[in-house]
This record gives C-alpha cells, sequence and structure tokens, in this order.
C-alpha cells in the first residue's frame, strides 16, 4: 500500500501546529486520505533550535527535501519570497501538489505558480494565505464559480485587528499590543507588512484575483495601514458611536459606459457600531461576500495563529493528499479575464 510523503517546509507558528495535528491525528488523517500520510521531513533555518519533534527529521537543507522520491505533498510554511518561490516551483515542477499558506508570495507570483501547477497537473492550494482558519479561498473557486461576484470585503488581519480592538476596548498602548500579537503567533516576522497594511493588501490581491477571474497584484491595491491610528482618533469614533477598522474592499467598478474595472483598496475605516464588521474583535477575521445570484455572504472566524492557521493547511493537505490517491484534481485557475485596475480615486 502506498503512504502520501508530506515534506514540511518550517516550522514556526504555523508548521509546528501541522506538524502536531499530522501526527496526533494520523489513523483520522489516513482514513480521510485512504492511505496513510506520513512526514518524510522538516525544514527550518536553525537546526539548533528545541523543537518538539524527532530530530532525525529536521534539515537546514530545503531543497533536498523538495526533491526527495518519497515526497508527494510540499507544505510551505516559510514565509517571504525567496526561496519559497523557487522550492515551490521546484517541487510543482517535479509533479508534487503544493499547499502554501504565504500570501506575500502568492500576491506576486500566483500566475507563474497556478501555470507551473497547472502544466504539471497537480494541486496547488492556498485557503489558509486569506483569513486564516475561515473558508473563504474555497468557496470563492468553487461554490461561487459559476456566480458573478461584485464585491468581497471585510477584515483579513488579525495583528491589526487585535491591536485596535485592544486599543478601543481597554486602553491599551499600541507597542505593547503590537508585542502582544506577537507573541501570541499572529503577527508576520516582519510586523511591518501587518500595522503597514502590506498583509491585508496581498490578501485584497488574492481575493480579487479569484473572485473577480482576473490577475490583481499587491501592487494594484490601494495600501494604508494603522501606525498612525492613535488613542485619541478611537476616543473621537466613539463619541459618534463608532469604532475603527483596517478594512479591505475589492469589487467590480460598472463604468457608465458599461466597461468593469477592479477597484481594490486597503484603509482604516470608521465603522459604525451598529455594523456586523465593527463586532469583529481581538485576532478574528470577518469577509463579506455579494454575488449577483447568492446575494450576501459572511464568514467569520479566527484570522490568525497557529492551530486556527494549521486547520486550513491541513484542509487542503487532506484534498490534495486524497487526488494523490485517487487521482483527481483541484479546481484549476485557468481562466482568467484581464479586468482593469480602477485607480482608487475613482470609485
Ligand atoms: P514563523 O513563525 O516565522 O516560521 C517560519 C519558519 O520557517 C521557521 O521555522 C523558520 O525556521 C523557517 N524558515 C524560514 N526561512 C527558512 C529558510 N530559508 N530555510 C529553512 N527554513 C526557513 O512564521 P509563521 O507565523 O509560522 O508563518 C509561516 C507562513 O504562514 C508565512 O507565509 C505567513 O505569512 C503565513 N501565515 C501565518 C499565519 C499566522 O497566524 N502566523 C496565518 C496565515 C498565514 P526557524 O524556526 O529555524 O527560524
Ligand atoms: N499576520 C497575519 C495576520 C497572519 O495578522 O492576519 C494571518 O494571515
Amino acid at each position: 500500500d502506498r503512504s502520501i510523503g508530506v515534506a514540511v517546509l518550517g516550522m514556526g507558528n504555523v508548521g509546528s501546529e501541522v506538524v502536531r495535528i499530522i501526527d496526533e491525528n494520523a489513523a483520522d488523517l489516513r482514513a480521510r486520505v485512504g492511505a496513510p500520510v506520513e512526514i518524510r521531513g522538516i525544514a527550518v533555518r536553525d537546526l539548533g533550535k528545541p523543537r518538539k519533534v524527532a530530530q532525525d527529521l529536521l534539515t537546514d537543507d530545503p531543497a533536498a527535501l523538495v526533491a526527495r522520491d518519497d515526497v508527494d505533498i510540499v507544505v510551505e510554511l516559510m514565509g517571504g519570497i525567496d526561496p519559497a518561490r523557487g522550492l515551490i516551483r521546484a517541487a510543482l515542477e517535479s509533479g508534487k501538489s503544493v499547499v502554501t499558506a504565504n500570501k506575500a508570495l502568492l500576491a506576486e507570483y500566483t500566475g507563474e505558480l497556478a501555470t507551473a501547477a497547472a502544466d504539471a497537473k497537480v494541486d496547488l492550494y492556498f485557503e489558509a494565505a486569506v483569513a486564516g482558519a475561515i473558508p473563504v479561498v474555497r468557496p470563492l473557486m468553487q461554490s461561487l464559480a459559476g456566480d458573478t461576484v461584485e464585491r468581497v470585503a471585510g477584515i483579513v488581519n488579525g495583528t491589526t485587528n487585535y491591536i485596535l480592538s485592544a486599543m478601543d476596548e481597554t486602553g491599551a498602548d499600541y507597542a505593547d499590543s503590537l508585542a502582544e500579537a506577537g507573541r501570541l503567533g499572529y503577527a508576520e516576522a516582519d510586523p511591518t507588512a501587518d500595522v503597514e497594511g502590506y498583509d491585508a493588501a496581498a490578501k485584497a490581491a488574492i481575493l480579487a484575483s479569484i473572485a473577480f477571474h482576473t490577475r490583481v497584484t499587491a501592487a494594484d491595491v490601494h495600501r494604508e495601514g494603522i501606525s498612525s491610528v492613535t488613542a485619541s482618533d478611537l476616543a473621537a469614533a466613539k463619541k459618534f458611536d463608532c469604532t475603527v477598522k483596517l478594512l479591505s474592499i475589492c469589487e467590480r467598478v460598472h463604468d457608465a459606459d458599461g466597461r468593469q474595472r477592479i477597484s481594490a483598496r486597503v484603509y482604516p475605516a470608521l465603522i459604525p457600531l451598529s455594523h456586523p464588521l465593527a463586532t469583529v474583535n481581538g485576532a478574528f477575521n470577518a469577509v463579506v461576500v455579494e454575488a449577483e445570484n447568492a446575494g450576501r455572504l459572511m464568514f467569520y472566524g479566527q484570522g490568525a495563529g497557529g492551530s486556527p492557521t494549521a486547520s486550513a493547511v491541513l484542509g487542503d493537505m487532506v484534498m490534495a493528499a486524497r487526488n494523490k490517491v485517487h487521482g483527481g484534481r483541484g479546481p484549476l485557475e485557468s481562466t482568467y479575464a484581464s479586468l482593469p485596475i480602477a485607480p482608487v480615486d475613482d470609485v
């Protein structure tokens, strides 16, 4: 009987939870996949750090791990563009399916990676790259594939939502709240990505690309972060029965002449306390999708953190493993129209 070999690249906040769950849920995963799922190796930078895993699984040579013949699925949880991009390409080009949570990479290179996956007829899954545990990528790519999405909007960064909620609810200090978000495993390795809106912009690019079947990169997204939001801004918002949230808004813009463009923007916004997004606090995220026929859908849950994100990674890994065992394929990212991007001042 064959087993499914998994290479895990990265054993930080998310990777360590993925490894734990694969180990603890081995029997369930075997039943759900139809074959045993076995970790062949785990790539890290520092082999000397204490970790809850057998030392002989660890390597500091991710390229050699990816190249192993007994690896069927590569789970990339290192972050950053390089070497992750080259490792994922190498995996796809050698017929391995890839699961990644790397939104910074996907926001620039989904086109290149999706083409490599399609050419090799393997899966490239990235549910965990947007909104942690919340299933939103697969609903957009599969459940809504026959509808016309008009708008995808919400809170997609847990760190900034944690900071803004703490400042608003308890008067917590900005720097202390950011440090706590780092300790809780919510923040990026460089938290500038969170507080300056780069992470939310990357997620907006991914959401806009899959919702509108077009190519949007992070550079197309208008971006403002929360580093200049002060306690007095939040106090002023409260006087108007509002709060401040970092919103990500992606929408189809219909011009008067019937042409369509896409607008994607991330900025701190005043939200009335009566609005559902005002009640999304801590590291929780919420995404509202408006589609022509489905109407309004709301997705809500834990948007950051090791085990919530690992849940989404594991879902993708099970799908990719099932496809390896039973011969199926995931949805192809193949039908992209080319809708122009609307300048933010136009919408
Ligand atoms: P992290 O805690 O910084 O962990 C990164 C891991 O990758 C570490 O184990 C590190 O090794 C390893 N690594 C980094 N560069 C490497 C290299 N060149 N060679 C070998 N190993 C390398 O990051 P994380 O929070 O788990 O996030 C991982 C990915 O998931 C990122 O793309 C992030 O954006 C994404 N993500 C994170 C969350 C979250 O809530 N944290 C949620 C959704 C998506 P060492 O341990 O030796 O340093
Ligand atoms: N740093 C990210 C956040 C992790 O805070 O939302 C989840 O993508």
